[in-house]
């Protein structure tokens, strides 16, 4: 049974296909973000232009035609509105011409269904962590089968407080692995801490490390350092409470802030320290990727998930805890 995805809920256009749990195709196209960041409909406009040619390839990397696809699926949200909606009608358009199924995926559940997929890891605890989004999320049985948020961002998602620092630093794009290179041999400067039991703020971490810069008083190696260990070991202390609340034998670490390293280290020195096992997937498919929406929708069709040509719409603020696990 293969079946393709779709996934264009920000700057990456990524067409995967999956087969029996198995990845066998994974194309993309990337909008360039400029040091204008992301203009919703410029990369929109990129994702309509470019999806024809990136579902070509996915097919031709699987070796199939489109005739041999069973059902599809696309990101739902949560994502950028005029982004979302362009894979949202090819699936659309597709799942029509062909009569096949079609499914709505939850952006977040499939970044942590692909690393739980590639570790066979069935049910672990997962800190979540991309551009918008923060969240520790489990899989609770009450009152159905759901992922569950132990903890969240009450403002903005981590990679927006590292992306906003390297704006205001006039750093160039990609801003993530800048700040973290910018951060090597940095020396540590105190930063406001705020966790609050499971939850967490990055707005007065960000605030803090912009004045410094702008004060000229220290270098922004150690800014940068700074505030980075700061978020890390925020969402580390959140990440170890959320654990010993839960008893999870698993940690997972997914999303577009997942490839950093030090975050990495981090979590996995508190995960080995409580004889956890800690799984973090390749930087592939923790940069958004169509196989994971392609892995999800699989899921969801093998599992008889029901089909509702009214779900299929799209929806920027797709709450994960919305979703009805139906695949187990
Ligand atoms: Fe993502």
């Amino acid at each position: 049974m293969a079946v393709i995805g779709i996934e264009s809920s920000a700057h990456t256009l990524g067409v995967g296909i999956s087969e029996h749990g198995r990845i066998i195709a994974n194309a993309k196209e990337m909008y360039k973000i400029g040091s204008a960041g992301m203009i919703p409909m410029k990369v929109a406009d990129f994702h309509a232009t470019n999806v024809r040619t990136v579902i070509r390839e996915a097919l031709g990397e699987a070796g199939l035609k489109a005739s041999d696809i069973e059902a599809i699926g696309y990101t739902k949200g949560p994502g950028i509105g005029p982004c979302l909606r362009i894979a949202q009608v090819a699936a659309k358009t597709i799942a029509a011409e062909h009569r096949i199924p079609l499914y709505p995926v939850n952006h977040a559940i499939a970044h942590i269904e692909i690393t739980k997929q590639l570790f066979n890891s069935r049910d672990p605890l997962t800190l979540y962590v991309s551009g918008g989004n923060s969240q520790i999320v489990a899989l609770d049985a009450t009152p159905y089968l759901h992922y569950k948020v132990l903890g969240e961002t009450f403002d903005i998602g981590v990679g927006n407080m590292i992306d906003n620092f390297a704006r205001e630093a006039k750093l160039t794009p990609a801003w993530g692995s800048t700040v973290a290179k910018v951060a090597e041999g940095g020396r540590y400067i105190d930063m406001p801490y705020s966790v609050k039991g499971m939850d967490f703020t990055f707005t007065g971490l960000l605030t803090n490390a912009s004045k410094l810069l702008h004060s000229g008083s220290h270098s922004i190696r150690d800014i940068a350092y700074s505030m980075q260990e700061t978020a890390f070991a925020m969402l580390t202390e959140a990440m170890e409470r959320a654990l010993f609340l839960t008893m999870k034998k698993d940690v997972t670490l997914c999303g577009g802030v997942a490839q950093s390293r030090r975050l990495q280290e981090m979590l996995r020195t508190m995960a080995e320290s409580h004889g956890t096992r800690f799984f973090v997937a390749p930087n592939e498919y923790n940069a958004d990727n169509g196989a994971m929406i392609a892995l999800v929708a699989e899921k969801m069709h093998a599992s008889g998930s029901k089909q509702n040509a009214a779900a299929c719409t799209i929806d920027q603020k797709y709450r994960i805890d919305s979703v009805r696990v139906t695949w187990q």
